[in-house]
């Protein structure tokens, strides 16, 4: 909880404002607020915006690439295949060390939320206690909220009692993963026994849903279903949903008010769905993201998630939640500049809606939690993903980058915009 005095900041809208933080929260923007006794930082007429959060992660898994081996074919199911050789290996201090070090790089990159999801297959629980150790380890820093995810399915794997224990021991949600249980019908049964157990502990649910190419893979029907039944409305998000971009037009027009009405976040996670899905295609290839610019269109609340870095599903990555929205926009072609602005918006505050982050945004009244872009507005952000020049959390200032540029006087023209490149 710290006072900290940003001077001349770039708003949304290009409005210049100065921002006063007292304690920890923003208590007061002006054009101009006259220089204090406290730490004063100036943006000089750099963007403001709050925090990245990323809504769908999975940092027990992440920076594990080519342990024991590298994923050949580079589908879901290999991936999967891949994470049960790599189990028996793990140990509460790799864990630990791994999901710190990506912790770091989240915060040297802005993201100050995100929400991971963490597996319970396996009896002894060690990825549960290694996250729940994280989360308490980086809290000052990283809201991280812990989603109990049966990866190896409730139903296939016998993990029922397995997800009672870990939200028994602190995690927080509730996860599913209906598409992978051995039948259609056990994918239904298993999202009723997971609604049913969230909606008797008061507890949110965001389950992997229809992660396939398959148009008929639509467990998210059930999932609205129960919802509605449970009256869980608000509290649920429906991640991945890729069997979306596959489905038929005709029934997309009759479950996207069914979701409206369950009231679903949607957390598309463009990166390892542009990677993953498709794989079974020729030519033409499906691009597999789910049907974003409609589902915005349609009043559902949208996020992207980083989903993986280095792990069994996906090679690249430095979690930077600004590529995640360069990749999206891209893959939906959202490049209107209302849907450029959306993309932004999809890794800040919406998904801060969809896990309920509390004072979140860059308003009086609100946590002093906010990132320096070398950059103007949200747009130039994703076009550039430029250095964070300040990370800053309750006020005071978590990492910071020295601001680059180069000076290629071209023909002589200022090109200062332009010039400006992404610190790599
Ligand atoms: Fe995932």
């Amino acid at each position: 909880m710290s006072d900290l005095l940003i001077k001349n900041a770039l708003l949304r809208g290009k409005k210049k404002n100065d921002i006063l933080i007292q304690k920890g929260m923003i208590v007061d923007i002006q054009q101009k607020i006259d220089n204090i006794d406290i730490p004063i930082i100036d943006a000089d007429n750099h963007f403001v915006c709050p925090p990245f959060v990323d809504s769908h992660f999975h940092l027990d898994a992440t920076l594990s690439y080519g342990i024991p081996r590298v994923n050949q074919s580079g589908t879901l199911l290999e991936g999967i295949k891949l994470w049960g050789e790599l189990k028996p290996h793990l140990t509460i201090d790799a864990l630990k060390k791994r999901a710190l070090n990506l912790c770091h790089w989240a915060i040297a990159r802005g993201t100050l939320a995100i929400r991971t999801h963490v597996d319970i297959s396996d009896p002894t629980l060690l990825a549960v206690e290694a996250m729940l150790d994280i989360k308490k380890e980086v809290k000052d820093w990283i809201d991280l909220q812990l989603v109990a995810f049966p990866q190896d399915g409730l139903l296939r794997a016998n993990s029922v009692e397995n997800l009672v224990r870990a939200l028994d021991m602190g995690v927080d949600i509730v996860g599913g993963i209906p598409h992978f249980e051995r039948t259609m019908t056990d994918g239904t049964e298993s999202i009723t026994t997971l609604c049913e157990i969230a909606s008797a502990r008061s507890l949110m649910i965001d389950m992997h849903c229809d992660e396939s190419d398959d148009p008929m893979s639509r467990h998210i029907e059930t999932l609205c279903k129960e919802t509605i039944r449970l009256g869980l409305k608000g509290q649920v998000a429906g991640s991945h949903l890729t069997s979306m971009h596959s489905m038929d037009n005709y029934y997309v027009s009759k479950l996207l008010p069914l979701m409206n009405e369950a009231e679903i976040s949607v957390i598309a996670n463009p990166l390892i769905n542009i990677t993953l899905q498709g794989r079974h295609d020729t030519y033409p290839k499906r691009r597999g993201m789910t049907r974003v610019p409609e589902q915005i269109s349609a009043g559902l609340n949208v996020s992207f998630g980083h989903d993986c870095v280095m792990d069994p599903w996906y090679p690249l990555g430095s979690h930077d939640m600004l590529d995640v929205a360069h990749m999206a926009l891209h893959v939906a072609q959202m490049t209107g500049q209302r849907q450029m602005e959306q993309c932004f918006d999809a890794i800040t505050y919406n998904p801060a809606k969809t896990l309920q982050l509390q004072k979140y945004g860059v308003q009086k009244g609100c946590k002093g939690d906010l990132v320096v872009l070398q950059c103007r507005d949200p747009i130039e952000a994703i076009r550039l993903r430029p250095v964070r020049l300040y990370v800053i959390k309750r006020g005071k200032i978590i990492s910071s980058t020295k601001p680059v540029s180069y000076d290629l006087n071209l023909s002589g023209k200022n090109f200062e915009t332009d010039l400006i490149f992404r610190n790599q």
